[in-house]
């Protein structure tokens, strides 16, 4: 299953329109539009019932949902527009809720992290208004694949410098689409 993260904010997103290219090569997707589902930032009360839910080993409640999703599929493409240097919180939202031991990643005795995700390949699709730094997106995206989750291979999709004055976005939509 290839599981697409949108995480798209604005309706005439091209950060979504490069992404929607690249699944298009990619093949069938279950989308999880993280606008439209009603996430929730960790508190002191969740937190404390999420630690008890994994001290028990019970993951049926639905707060799990993303995580375990998160955990069976195969290939995983995250969508997310480049917004102060990172990328929109309703996607740092989504971290906060699938990094859970036990479903997504465990540690070993030694308390090294180790990944319990199926995927072999995570996409991360971004769309920049002037040039892309990848130190506060990508690179945390990147880390967390390959030390929680155990996902080995990692891409970066990046179209950038989409409104700097003088430059025309669609071309430089065309090329990175084009390039994929
Ligand atoms: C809230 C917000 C923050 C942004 N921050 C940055 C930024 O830090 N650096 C940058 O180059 N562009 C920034 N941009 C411009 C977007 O990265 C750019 O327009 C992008 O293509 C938007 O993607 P979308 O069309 O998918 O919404 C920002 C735009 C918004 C709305």
């Amino acid at each position: 299953m290839i599981l697409y993260i949108n995480s798209c904010v604005r309706r005439a997103s091209r950060t979504h329109r490069l992404a929607a290219a690249l699944l298009e090569r990619l093949g069938p997707y279950t989308e999880v539009t993280l606008a439209r589902e009603t996430l929730q930032g960790l508190t002191e009360e969740t937190l404390a019932f999420r630690d008890a839910c994994v001290a028990a080993g019970d993951f049926s409640d639905p707060m799990f949902r993303f995580a375990r999703q998160f955990a069976r599929a195969d290939t995983i493409v995250i969508s997310a527009p480049y917004w102060d240097f990172s990328f929109p919180a309703l996607l740092k939202t989504y971290l906060e809720n699938i990094c859970v031991t036990g479903l997504t990643f465990r540690y070993t005795p030694e308390g090294r992290p180790e990944g319990l995700c199926r995927a072999g390949r995570l996409y991360y699709v971004t769309t920049a208004g002037g040039p892309y730094r990848p130190d506060f997106s990508y690179d945390q995206l990147r880390t967390l694949a390959q030390q929680y989750f155990g996902i080995p291979e990692t891409h970066l999709v990046c179209a950038e410098c989409l409104d700097m004055a003088g430059s025309d976005p669609e071309e430089i939509l065309a090329a990175a689409i084009a390039a994929l």
